[in-house]
């Protein structure tokens, strides 16, 4: 998306790495949109001191920051040597955001590759790691529901600063001694309906496809052993817990994720 010469792959190809140094980070997108479907890619992140670094993987349905965006993000917030790393998940929906979640790791996702991936169908979304759902985002198919399933979306991956708010709340700023601050990707797999003009195509009524189906719908039995591990150890933030900041809790934090 910008500043090529920050990017950089494996002889195969196969690897690509995005830098970030004090004058800019980077950024790749898809040229296909989707709607629907299974995404997923394998992310090495920034080790050492990457305070202040976040390292990005996202749909998006705009190529900006538009106002009427929807979105679906992995957030991947860096930390002191040490440390432990932070995921943050957030849904948008016509440019409105606010549904982040906070997550520990059970691994140090700066050792080695593992898989992040996103499920999204019209009853569900689902972010995993290595297969483990760790955050089951519902729709209630109410008329003003807050779930993104009308716009095609890209997927796009970046690396930038966010010392301002990322590590410890922006207490801990990017050591710039440590640039060039490098992410890995790989694997990238994207199972899903490529989005053609007009809409309403790539519906989800038809259970063609397996992120269509019944089963896809909901967690599966052994999905949600580990959904109850994750919610009784990892999480650290959960918007819908947060009645400080929402007195009267946004709807869909009453719908159950295990139904
Ligand atoms: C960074 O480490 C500190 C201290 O262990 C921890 O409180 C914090 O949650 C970690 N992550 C981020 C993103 O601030």
């Amino acid at each position: 998306m910008w500043s090529e010469d920050h990017f950089k792959t494996s002889a195969d190809g196969q690897t690509w790495y995005l830098s970030l140094d004090k004058e800019q980070g980077c950024g790749f997108q898809t040229k296909q949109r989707y709607r629907f479907g299974w995404f997923s890619m394998k992310l090495k992140l920034v080790g050492g001191d990457s305070a202040g670094v976040v390292t990005a993987y996202y749909m998006c349905s705009d190529t900006g920051a538009g106002p009427e965006r929807d979105e679906l993000d992995f957030e991947f917030l860096g930390n002191r040597t040490g440390e432990p790393y932070l995921i943050q998940t957030n849904v948008y929906k016509t440019g409105v955001g606010n549904r982040e979640m906070r997550h520990m790791l059970w691994f140090d996702p700066t050792e080695d590759f593992h898989t992040y991936s996103i499920l999204w169908n019209t009853h569900q979304i689902v972010f995993f790691v290595d297969r483990v759902p760790v955050r089951v985002y519902k729709n209630n198919n109410k008329p003003n529901n807050f779930f993104p399933n009308e716009k095609p979306m890209y997927l796009f991956s970046s690396i930038w600063n966010a010392d301002d708010w990322a590590t410890r709340g922006g207490l801990e700023k990017t050591d710039w001694k440590k640039a060039p601050f490098v992410s890995s990707y790989k694997e990238f797999k994207s199972d899903g309906c490529k989005w053609e003009d007009p809409y309403p195509a790539c519906v989800s009524t038809t259970t063609k496809n397996w992120w269509d189906q019944y089963d896809a719908w909901h967690l599966t039995d052994f999905q949600k052993e580990d959904f109850a591990w994750v919610e009784r150890n990892l999480v650290i933030y959960d918007y819908c817990k947060d009645t400080q900041r929402f007195p009267e809790l946004p709807e869909e934090c009453s719908l159950s994720p295990w139904e």
